[in-house]
């Protein structure tokens, strides 16, 4: 996938911005403030519908605005590009356009912008909850493994049910045992869909990690969210009691979550906060080296403030390794001329951002 052009209206500073003509790789560069990481804040919206700096959209928002739009074409290899359009609202409502159709789905929008976000926060992947864990490998079902993405979908739904239920009072009453045996069924599938999903990250894992940590064995670990040597049913039914005093279910896919092993033992408590972002670095691009390798087509690389984020060497190591994947990437940093001497070659284009408003800077 290749964004071909951008435009952004409304969204924080960046009150009317149009991106032309986006290459390969596109060095967004400005002072503090400028609006740098709005516009991956931008593009990530259209990958996500959300932003990954706020929970409150409203933020995103222009103060004197209404609404924020994000509209752009995608090049996915076909004669024509995809024209996809995302706006949210202040009241929280949004609407999706595609080549024209309004009404459509988030999910839809999704599919057709596939992007990695890099940022100098992104170590959270790995010391934080684990929320973003179950999301980095829920993307992978969605984007990469489509036909397991329905046992997800299955399972959110009767998992809803099922909370509903509990909140309710009357779960007995209503059904609520028979509904478990069929949240089981479609919880372990989606397990089962999880754990080969990270098992085909395990295959190439170490080869990334090789490049930033040399001489270390890693590995992916699904933590199920529930003790295996039970079935799912017989865990949710060993916790009804529980579930119904506190109205949400406690057991499940809906707590899964991973680890990576290093040389064993879990990463967190063996690698140092430098060597974990460079584990963050090596999992953004496993992940999207498995969606090329899979789909045919590579994912958008959003990396705010490359510099913040790994030191000289490793910012080579790793922008080496985005130039062999041929993946497009927008990056950004307060100079250009650290990032050029990474990106020097035709493809790269450079935008200067100056108080909301974009230069295209690119010569020759
Ligand atoms: N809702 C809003 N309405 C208008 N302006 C906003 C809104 N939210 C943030 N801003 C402003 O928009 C700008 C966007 O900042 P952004 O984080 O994109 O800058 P940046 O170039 O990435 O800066 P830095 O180098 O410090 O990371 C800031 O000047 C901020 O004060
Ligand atoms: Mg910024």
């Amino acid at each position: 996938m290749h964004v071909e052009s951008l435009t952004i209206s409304e969204l924080r500073n960046l009150r009317a911005v149009n991106l032309e003509a986006t290459g390969r790789v596109n060095i967004i560069y400005g002072a503090n403030g400028s609006g740098k990481t709005s516009v991956l804040e931008a593009l990530y919206a259209l990958g996500y519908g959300r932003s990954f700096r706020t929970h409150q959209a409203r933020q995103m928002i222009h103060h004197s605005a209404e609404s924020f739009t994000v509209f752009a074409r995608i090049n996915e290899g076909l004669d024509e590009p995809a024209r996809v359009g995302f706006q949210r609202f202040r009241g929280g409502e949004h609407e999706i356009r595609i080549n024209g159709d309004k009404g459509c789905r988030l999910s839809d929008l999704a599919r057709h912008v596939p992007v990695q976000l890099m940022t100098p926060e992104g170590v959270e992947l790995i010391t934080d909850g684990p929320k973003a864990r179950r999301q980095y490998m829920d993307w992978g079902l969605f984007h990469v493994e489509q036909s397991d993405y329905a046992h997800w979908i299955a399972y959110a739904r009767l998992l809803k049910q099922r909370n509903a239920l509990l909140r309710s009072g009357r779960f007995k009453q209503d059904g609520g045992s028979f509904w478990d045996t069929q949240l089981a069924q479609s919880g372990e599938a989606l397990t089962v869909a999880r754990r080969r999903y990270l098992n085909n990250l395990n295959n190439e894992l170490n080869a990334y990690c090789g490049r930033f940590l040399p001489g270390m064995a890693f590995e992916f670990k699904l933590v199920p969210g529930w003790n295996e040597s039970q079935s799912l049913l017989e865990a949710l039914q060993g916790k009804i009691e529980l579930d119904q005093r506190q109205g949400y279910t406690s057991v499940g896919p809906s707590k899964a979550e991973w680890q990576i092993r290093v040389d064993g033992a879990d990463a967190r408590e063996r690698l140092s906060r430098g060597q974990l972002k460079l584990l963050v670095a090596a999992l953004r691009l496993v992940q999207g080296g498995d969606y090329r390798q899979r789909r045919g087509q590579s994912c958008i690389y959003l990396i705010d403030d490359l510099p913040a984020e790994l030191d000289p060497e490793n910012q080579e190591r790793f922008c080496q390794a985005l130039n062999e994947d041929d993946s497009q990437v927008f990056v950004t940093a307060i100079e250009k001329s650290n990032l050029l001497s990474h990106f020097s070659n035709e493809e790269t284009r450079l935008f200067h951002v100056e108080h909301g408003t974009i230069t295209d800077k690119t010569t020759g």
